[in-house]
């Protein structure tokens, strides 16, 4: 098939358009409108492949979205593209609103019309809101409960890809995810901001107490699970992805510090710990129950958290390449 990659430039769809590259006979067509999030540097590895090509195109512009779909004719869609730093979401919605539902809402017309054969949207976990400490895992049934404008633009474009299903018969699949980390992500996002930091023995800002838990899922495991869902997931259906994985903010620091001692030296990286004041509406717990993916699918992570993380750290520690000129531009000064 070819594939219409969309944020093929950014984290995860970047890791989606290696996986597809390099390990299924697909073709891709990576859609991106390069906003501060997205590299190039990200997909190089695969850049000439003869089965990739780049379009720079946002999906706000429906003329130049039409215009991408009558020339490449994709037969599917993966659409990743998004704003997805919450705390950009509080500091100015209006983009998360354009991006996240409108551009969502073209895209699903354009997929109408062309008639494609899958349209696989990714989603977070955040549009179920936030779980008390011992409540069970979410599922694919769990009440939509969004707490952030960004959580809500996702649950948005949620409703729209189901309601194109069933309104429409375009043949969606909707997989929402939990908390991803690993290579080529953006360094304002709490891992690589972390890790940078503690690297160069900067005081490493945790909200609140660093209680809040998220359940932590290796990008390309979850770039696999993404691209079996598009292979093999029930139409009209939702699959949760997750990383069997639950840590709270302060315990991934604390496993930062300590890698990063390991491979550069111990310093007890812990006391440049600093606990600042906390996002507002900061939901306390997300927790996602894959079962339905394993069970029908086959899909487990094959990294332990502690694999995932010695690999991240050790990339981060070699890669400042490809992250210091967008450290640059402010992006591990703003809190984690
Ligand atoms: N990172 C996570 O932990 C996580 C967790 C759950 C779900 N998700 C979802 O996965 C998807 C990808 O997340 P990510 O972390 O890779 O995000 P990212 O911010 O790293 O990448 C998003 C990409 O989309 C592109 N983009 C943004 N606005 C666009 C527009 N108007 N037109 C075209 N391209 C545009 C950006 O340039 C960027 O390359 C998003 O839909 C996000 O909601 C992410």
């Amino acid at each position: 098939m070819k594939i219409l990659v969309t944020g093929g430039c950014g984290f995860i769809g970047s890791a989606v358009v290696r996986h597809l590259i390099n390990t299924t006979d697909h073709s891709v067509v990576n859609l991106d409108s390069m906003t501060y999030a997205a590299t190039h540097g990200s997909v190089a590895s695969v850049a000439d492949d003869s089965r990739y090509a780049h379009v720079t195109c946002d999906i706000r512009d429906r003329e130049a979205l039409a215009e991408v779909f009558e020339t490449h004719r994709p037969d599917g869609v993966m659409h990743l593209a998004a704003e997805s730093h919450v705390d950009r979401s509080i500091e100015g919605p209006q983009a998360f609103i354009e991006t996240n539902v409108l551009g969502t809402f073209n895209l699903l017309e354009l997929g109408r019309h062309h008639e494609v054969e899958r349209f696989h949207h990714i989603s977070t976990d955040e549009v179920f809101g936030s779980l008390t400490m011992d409540a069970a895992a979410f599922t694919e049934s769990s009440p939509y409960d969004p707490r952030s404008p960004y959580s809500a633009s996702k649950a948005s474009s949620d409703h729209l890809v189901r309601a194109w299903g069933e309104t429409f018969d375009l043949p969606v699949v909707v997989t929402n995810c939990s908390n991803n980390y690993g290579p080529f992500q953006f360094p304002e996002k709490m891992m690589p901001l972390m890790i940078i930091r503690a690297a160069a023995g900067e005081s490493l800002p945790v909200y609140g107490k660093g209680e809040n838990v998220r359940d932590w899922l290796f990008v390309e495991d979850h770039a696999s699970a993404l691209c079996l869902v598009f292979d093999q997931g029930r139409l009209g259906d939702t699959y949760n992805v997750g990383g069997d994985s639950e840590k709270s903010n302060l315990d991934v620091v604390h496993a930062i510090c300590d890698q990063v001692d390991a491979a550069l030296g111990a310093q007890d990286r812990r006391n440049l710990i600093e606990f600042v004041r906390d996002r507002p509406g900061h939901d306390l717990r997300y927790a996602v129950d894959f079962s339905k993916l394993h069970n029908e699918l086959g899909w487990s992570p094959s990294v332990t958290f502690d694999e995932g993380l010695a690999q991240t750290v050790a990339w981060y520690l070699a890669n400042d390449a490809w992250w210091g000129p967008l450290q640059k531009g402010g992006a591990t000064s703003r809190r984690g």
